[in-house]
């Protein structure tokens, strides 16, 4: 992709104000940041001269923008084009890192870039990879058993036809399906063109976009390889697009920073372990003016948590998300 385009795609980084003013108390030294995209977050954090910026991006295309950063910030600012979820395999020990930041899901750049074929809203070959990634959409509906696209759809999108449109996906791809409008077109026959409020094909091009890229895992093991990595009193801040998103990180934050065993009912059960200060319960959402200037803020949500101790135990978040984790395991059969 040239860069003229890049420039016309340009992200609009959402809720910028409010997690500067979360972490701005943190300043003068390292903040990581997971999602790097059009580097918004990393240019606003770098424009405090005390600051120092390791991003991280899966997507290559992004690799041209943080050359650009590098030229303007050199020491201060290193970018590396790995997942999230590897941040621990980096040596991070010199760092006196203050914040883990992740701003999930795609950048404005990549929805529109027709060969991704991420969004229905944008015409070309079903890919929905966003780099880094062993397979793409295009291989899951025209590959996969009927039951595993069913299990995708109704897990990861919570679409109440999954398997009505899981049947007619193995029906019609006898003539393969290549690009994001034949399987619009597919789902529109089966939910009969009423469109909603909400678009006929949003959940199932969310869950196979959360399939493809192994959202879930990578937003379980960044959080818990984040918080491994994580001095006392760094912070972990999570801007999350879409409710599967905010649950994993809301349960990460509040079940390991209240005490849920302390009932007087269960004195034998021993005192949880707290991982987390909490300063707000509810997410930080964006105001009525961003939803007005950037329409797609309007799903975002930002939690964050200060580290105040140490664990290597996360069993429990593991075990209450196995379930999810287990639809990624569905790929062995592509
Ligand atoms: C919403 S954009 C971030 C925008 C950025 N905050 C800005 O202001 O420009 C999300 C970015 O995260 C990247 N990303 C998503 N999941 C990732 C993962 N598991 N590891 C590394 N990068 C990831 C995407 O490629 C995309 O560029």
């Amino acid at each position: 992709m040239n860069a003229t385009i890049k420039l016309e795609q340009k992200h609009i980084p959402v809720l910028l104000d409010e997690l500067i003013s979360i972490i701005s108390p943190l300043y003068g030294g390292t903040f990581i940041d997971c999602t790097f995209g059009q580097g918004g977050y990393s240019s606003k954090i770098l424009e405090n001269k005390n600051n120092k910026i390791i991003s991280f991006d899966r997507d290559e295309e992004v690799i041209d923008i943080s050359r650009k950063l590098k030229k303007k910030f050199g020491k201060k600012f290193s970018f590396i084009n790995k997942k999230f979820s590897e941040i621990n395999s980096i040596d991070l020990t010199k760092e006196n890192i203050r914040a883990i930041i992740f701003d999930l899901g795609y950048s404005t750049s990549q929805i529109k870039n027709s060969s991704k074929g991420i969004s229905f809203n944008y015409l070309g070959k079903l890919n929905m990879k966003m780099g880094l990634n062993k397979f793409s959409a295009h291989d899951v509906v025209n590959k996969m058993d009927e039951i595993s696209l069913h299990k995708i759809f109704k897990f990861y999108g919570d679409e109440q036809k999954s398997k009505i449109i899981a049947k007619k996906i193995v029906l019609e791809r006898k003539k393969k399906i290549i690009k994001t409008e034949d399987l619009v077109k597919i789902i529109d026959l089966v939910k009969k063109h009423k469109r909603t409020k909400t678009h006929n094909s949003t959940k199932i091009f969310q869950s196979l976009r959360i399939f493809v890229n192994e959202e879930v895992s990578q937003l379980i093991f960044g959080l818990i390889n984040s918080f491994k990595i994580l001095p006392i009193g760094g912070m972990i801040a999570v801007v999350t697009f879409h409710s599967l998103e905010d649950k994993i990180v809301k349960f990460f934050f509040r079940n390991y920073s209240e005490n849920k065993n302390s009932s007087r009912y269960l004195p034998e059960l021993s005192q949880k372990k707290q991982l987390f200060k909490l300063n707000n319960k509810k997410p930080i959402l964006p105001s009525w003016n961003e939803i007005k200037i950037n329409p797609s803020s309007r799903s975002a949500k930002l939690r964050y948590g200060i580290k105040i101790s140490n664990s290597n135990d996360f069993n429990e978040f593991l075990k209450k998300f196995e379930y999810l984790l287990n639809i990624e395991k569905l790929s062995k059969k592509l």
